[in-house]
């Protein structure tokens, strides 16, 4: 599979390197590709970098690692590039202000989501979002006690939903599939709730789990 990575951090280069391991090609975009020129010398023949526009136009599925409040404005730029694919939607609206007692804050109302902003702005893309409720130390195979942690997707295809789920096993995760686009409004908040033990205990190496009889 060719996957194009918007975004030049963190989780961008997690999931860069994650989709590499497995195999794939991979196109990570930046405003300015040249500070990836350190990370695609150690990245091996099937990695690339690019703008954000030739990563999205060279995956057959983009993964969208930018920060929350650059996120519409970064999908509104790649236009038709992602048109009719899978878009990995990795982000959090998290605000430019500083956490209160460890709860991040959010730019997002409770009955809105990121997600379907980002949908509303590129209607043809097939958005899920998933990766967005763990640290990205922990996206890619974590080794955890009590076996494999669940992430949470939801997104409007299901087929798009399909695909990103076998993402997720290869990534050692387990995919609980929570529905359509509105449901973001639930799962980004995850976001929330896992930074408060980083910000109050420095613990940051937790996945959720979800448990059934
Ligand atoms: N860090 C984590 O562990 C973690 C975990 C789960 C989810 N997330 C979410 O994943 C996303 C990426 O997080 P991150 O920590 O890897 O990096 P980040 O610092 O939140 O974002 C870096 C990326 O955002 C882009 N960006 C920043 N300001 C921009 C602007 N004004 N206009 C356009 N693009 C801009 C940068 O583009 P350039 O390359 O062009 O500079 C870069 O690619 C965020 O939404 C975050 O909430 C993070």
């Amino acid at each position: 599979m060719k996957v194009g990575v918007l975004g030049s951090g963190a989780v961008g280069k997690v999931l860069a390197d994650g989709f590499l391991k497995h195999g794939h090609d991979v196109m990570r975009g930046s405003r300015d590709p040249g500070k990836l020129a350190d990370w695609k010398a150690g990245a091996g023949a099937k990695a690339r970098t690019g703008s954000m526009a030739e990563a999205a136009r060279f995956g057959d599925v983009v993964v969208l690692a930018v920060k929350g409040t650059a996120a519409v404005e970064t999908v509104a730029g790649v236009g038709p590039a992602v048109d009719g694919k899978v878009v990995i939607d990795a982000t959090n609206p998290i605000a430019d202000a500083p956490p209160t007692n460890g709860v991040v804050r959010f730019f997002t109302g409770p009955n809105e989501s990121l997600l379907e902003a980002l949908q509303l702005r590129a209607p043809k893309a097939r958005l899920v979002k998933a990766f967005s409720c763990v640290g990205n130390t922990l996206m890619v195979n974590p080794r955890l006690a009590g076996g494999k942690p669940t992430m949470f997707i939801c997104g409007a295809d299901a087929d798009a939903k399909r695909q990103v789920t076998g993402i997720l096993d290869q990534f050692g995760w387990d995919a609980e599939d929570c529905g359509g686009a509105e449901a973001a409004r639930a799962i980004e908040p995850l976001c929330i709730l896992w930074c408060i033990p980083g910000f109050l205990k420095n613990d940051w190496t937790h996945a959720f789990k979800l448990l059934r009889p």
